[in-house]
């Protein structure tokens, strides 16, 4: 059964707090993230569940929520976007990107992609913090002056997300070399895998695949019901997921603010 869109946005915002050690505000309409030590969009967003309702007084309630210490911030915003939203956001210096993201569910079994024996998924230990740190923020197009910052704090973050019953880390190797990482967050039946990525060397080999095909197997063992993720629209990811078993069930649309940069 599909869960309610705000239950997906909920085990999102939780999974990336738990992972960067942030903090929500439910606005009901919306949902803030903060991450006050990341200063990384990603981190630091507002999911607006429904356009419609977005005033010139609720954008300015969620703005206050970035204002300490004047994170920039951009908004998940799901579609449909009535046209008066779109002046609103304008009028108040967002600007609407063309960038959509899916939200996907697990629908059905993957029957088409299969997993690389030689690719070995671990949870992920102390040891391997770095590694796991310094995949992701370099998949995610960090810029290059900022990967040892974003990796020292995530040397901070990550052993809380450890700790956390409901976070499951991965790290895939090739041979002895870490080469890909998965985070995979359950809460209330529902889980969401997040932080999927693969070092540029070691693409196309099938690490992606066998990362998602054991958190999904784990996932399903522990008893969850519903599979999430988010992806971007427009490149392979949404094809990539579908051939995994999932289906987009809604889409969304980013606004950043018009200063800011991502
Ligand atoms: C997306 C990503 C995790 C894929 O990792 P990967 O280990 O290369 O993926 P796999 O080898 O398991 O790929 C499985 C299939 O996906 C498709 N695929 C993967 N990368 C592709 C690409 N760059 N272009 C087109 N298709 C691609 C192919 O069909 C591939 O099978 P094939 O190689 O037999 O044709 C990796 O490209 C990455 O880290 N990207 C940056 C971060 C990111 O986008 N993460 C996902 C966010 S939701």
């Amino acid at each position: 059964m599909a869960a309610p869109m705000r239950e997906l946005v909920l085990n999102e915002a939780r999974a990336l707090a738990v992972f960067a050690n942030g903090r929500l505000v439910d606005h009901r309409f919306a949902v803030s993230l903060i991450c006050d030590d990341l200063p990384d969009m990603r981190f630091n967003r507002a999911y607006v569940l429904d356009a419609a309702n977005l005033t010139a007084e609720s954008l300015e309630e969620m703005t206050r929520d970035f204002l300490t210490p004047q994170l920039p911030f951009r908004m998940d915003i799901f579609l449909p976007i009535p046209p008066e939203t779109e002046a609103l956001l304008n009028r108040k210096g967002f600007d609407l990107t063309e960038d959509y993201a899916s939200e996907m569910l697990l629908t059905r079994a993957s029957t088409l992609l299969r997993r690389n024996p030689a690719v070995k998924v671990e949870k992920l230990s102390e040891r391997f913090l770095d590694s796991f740190s310094t995949i992701i923020v370099k998949a995610y197009n960090a810029p290059p002056d900022m990967v040892a910052t974003l990796v020292s704090i995530f040397r901070h973050t990550i052993p809380r997300a450890l700790e956390h019953k409901g976070a499951s880390l991965y790290l895939a190797f090739l041979g002895s070399e870490p080469v890909g990482s998965l985070y995979l967050f359950s809460q209330g039946g529902v889980a969401g895998l997040y932080n999927l990525a693969v070092a540029q060397s070691s693409r196309r080999q099938g690490v992606a695949t066998t990362l998602m095909l054991r958190a999904i197997d784990d996932a399903q063992a522990a008893g969850d019901r519903t599979l999430c993720l988010q992806t971007g629209v427009g490149s392979f990811h949404e094809r990539f997921f579908e051939r995994l078993g999932f289906t987009t069930v809604a889409r969304r649309k980013r606004a950043t603010r018009k200063s800011a940069k991502s």
